[in-house]
């Protein structure tokens, strides 16, 4: 995390220090190891990855704009990507949405108070052939029923 008078930490710099000879090309990844160091990517560390890689601030900020798996914000611990797109909804998606909502206690786009969990709502994830589908982090679950809901994040 960042430092409170707006220095990054040495994790930070490590990483940056390590993808500086790659320049604009090792934006993307330099970017996700940040976030997979401090959880997202604050204002110091997108102006540490400028500077170290010679990338103008506002292109790493319309980087992490774009990329909906990029947060310039604080997330959860664990994120929860349920799937809405057409096969996934047409499979069920909104009554999994519905069931984490009365699980956690949060709508879409929301942080449950403890810092846990992160619920969003995201088009195709890629594996249309699982629907519904979800990530919780990086781990892939499909099909997803509702009633699995609490087995799945027991323990998380
Ligand atoms: Fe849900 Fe593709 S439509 S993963």
């Amino acid at each position: 995390m960042s430092t409170q008078d707006g220095r990054v930490d040495g994790r930070v710099r490590a990483i940056v220090q390590r993808w500086a000879p790659h320049g604009r090309a090792g934006l993307l990844p330099c970017l996700q190891e940040v976030q997979e160091a401090l959880g997202y990517l604050s204002p110091e560390a997108c102006r540490a990855v400028a500077a170290g890689l010679r990338v103008p601030e506002a292109e790493v900020y319309g980087v992490v704009s774009f990329y909906a798996l990029l947060y310039d914000h604080p997330v959860g611990r664990t994120v929860i990507r349920v799937c809405d797109d057409v096969p996934c909804y047409l499979n069920g998606s909104a009554v999994v949405v519905q069931a984490l909502r009365d699980h956690l206690g949060i709508a879409p786009g929301e942080t449950t108070p403890d810092g846990a969990y992160t619920l969003e709502v995201h088009p195709c994830l890629g594996r249309c052939e699982r629907a519904p589908f979800l990530l919780l982090n990086d781990e892939e679950v499909g099909p997803v029923r509702p009633e699995d809901i609490p087995s799945l994040l027991q323990g998380r």
